[in-house]
């Protein structure tokens, strides 16, 4: 039941900064955001990268000391992905799981410095190794074959927590792969490191600026409609959660974000388990090319985007904006 006007004036909660802090429902704090950087060769090195203006891909050092930044701003986890250099890339993705790549190097090198203070979220798909820029394995036909790919999806998440990866996020789409991740995990030692799956992944055009950014951009001929899903569906996001949790993930995604936080809701609504979105590299660039086209005040617009994904249900976020919304919400 709801009164009616005037003995109920909504107004009334909204006249002052004090009262609205006070009736405020949702809370973004520094807590709920993960930060994703990218990872590149060579030392001192930091690239720009056009298509995600004020994002960097950073070598080894300048993720370490990301890392720092990210813990001095209470941001409790970076997600690592590679530009793996093109002569470490093959038709197999065979440097996915080589302990010695950039990944794995940089994984090493937070933990060194870091110890416990930070998460490191580690991705699991073959997208960043391979020469055609799919997330699996080619049959002869151009399919992306789910089984074999699931394989070497698994040599990858252990060769990560070998590294020393906190929590293994599996983006590729294949079925079954947290079911084998998870044994893996199990058999390898590795009971306490977490699986976020990307549970419910939309082959989006949103995606543009981060293939540039791992450099899988100009490799991939036709697209991920074979594995990432329909953006027309939700019905089937549900069986995907669904399938992920009993699978063994400790925690699902959903992504894109912003056009999908009636997803995010309804697992919310329906499952008992964390759920995180991945506000991706085109909402990030839209908002940037948004704010610079004098659509409105970047800060404002970046909070208000944020705090969406709380109150659609999140337990948390990833975005490219942590660090700068950290700052916000930190004064
Ligand atoms: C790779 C992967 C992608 C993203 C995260 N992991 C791209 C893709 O599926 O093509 C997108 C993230 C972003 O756009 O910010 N499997």
């Amino acid at each position: 039941m709801i009164g009616s006007y005037p003995n109920t004036r909504l107004r009334r909660a909204r006249a002052h900064a004090w009262s609205r802090a006070m009736h405020r429902e949702t809370m973004l704090t520094p807590a709920d955001l993960i930060w994703p950087l990218f990872v590149t060769s060579g030392q001192g090195v930091e690239e720009p990268i056009a298509s995600l203006p004020g994002v960097s891909r950073w070598s080894v050092d300048g993720i370490v000391a990301r890392a720092k930044e990210a813990i001095n701003l209470g941001i409790p986890c970076i997600a690592l992905f590679p530009n793996t250099p093109s002569d470490q890339r093959s038709e197999d993705g065979a440097a996915a799981y080589d302990p010695d790549n950039l990944m794995c190097r940089a994984i090493r090198a937070v933990r060194d410095a870091c110890g416990n203070d930070i998460g490191i979220l580690t991705d699991v798909a073959l997208d960043p190794y391979t020469t055609h820029g799919q997330d699996g394995l080619l049959d002869g036909r151009g399919y992306v074959s789910n089984d074999d790919t699931v394989a070497v999806l698994v040599d990858q998440a252990l060769n990560q927590a070998e590294a020393g990866a906190d929590i293994i996020a599996p983006s590729d789409m294949m079925d079954g792969r947290v079911r084998a991740i998870r044994m893996a995990l199990e058999m390898g030692g590795h009971p306490n490191v977490q699986i976020m799956s990307y549970a419910a992944k939309y082959a989006s055009a949103f995606y543009g600026p981060f293939r540039d950014a791992v450099g899988s951009g100009g490799l991939l001929k036709g697209d991920k409609k074979s594995y990432q899903m329909d953006p027309a569906n939700g019905e089937e996001a549900l069986r995907e959660v669904a399938l992920d949790i009993q699978e063994g993930a400790d925690s699902v995604m959903v992504k894109p974000g912003l056009a999908y936080l009636d997803i995010v809701w309804r697992v919310k609504e329906r499952f008992d388990v964390p759920v995180f979105a991945y506000q991706v590299s085109g909402e990030y660039a839209l908002i940037e090319a948004g704010a610079a086209a004098g659509v409105g005040d970047r800060d404002a617009l970046v909070m208000e985007k944020l705090v969406a994904f709380k109150r659609a249900g999140c337990t948390g976020v990833l975005t490219y904006y942590a660090a700068d919304a950290a700052r916000l919400l930190n004064g």
